[in-house]
């Protein structure tokens, strides 16, 4: 298969590398960078698992090439804890108990970011609906909702 030379900024670090055309970003990520934390569910863009943050976007890493990334800054579940609401967010995982097996919860921070950062409400629905394409097997969502809702909330204190 074709390589091409990319460079990337990954969690604050800038890197090269020549990856084959048609590896999808989230394998790259995890078989050539080593940070695993990035999940792989159903590879068709419908679960979520994948989501990483792309230049503030969250993106599905299994329906984007890795050639297609480069240029860009991308954050993952290893990085996140050097954004205040993505800091923040773990926490709040852990106190409302918002993971069981975790497999789901590098995608479903990601998303949550995404959401803060554009400004979302503490309303439940609207956290419902920006959630909506990240599956927790586990079906943890109240647990989920709640940890999103107190980071929207603390946020809004003076
Ligand atoms: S693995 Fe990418 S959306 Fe499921
Ligand atoms: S905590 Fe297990 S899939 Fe969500």
């Amino acid at each position: 298969m074709k390589n091409k030379e990319i460079e990337v900024c990954i969690n604050g670090e800038t890197i090269q590398a020549s990856v084959p055309v048609r590896m999808n970003l989230v394998d790259f990520i995890r078989e050539k960078l080593g940070l695993t934390g990035s999940h792989v569910g159903c590879e068709q863009g419908v679960c979520g698992a994948c989501t990483i943050s792309i230049d503030g976007v969250a993106v599905r890493g299994c329906l984007m090439l890795a050639v297609q990334a480069d240029g860009s800054s991308i954050t993952t579940i290893e990085g996140v804890s050097e954004n205040p609401v993505g800091s923040a967010l773990q926490r709040a995982f852990v106190e409302h108990n918002a993971l069981q097996c975790g497999f789901c919860t590098p995608g479903m921070i990601a998303s949550s970011i995404e959401y803060i950062e554009q400004g979302g409400l503490s309303d439940r629905a609207a956290i419902r609906e920006h959630l909506s394409g990240n599956y927790c097997r586990c079906t943890g969502y109240q647990s989920i909702i709640d940890a999103v809702a107190s980071v929207v909330d603390q946020r809004a204190e003076p």
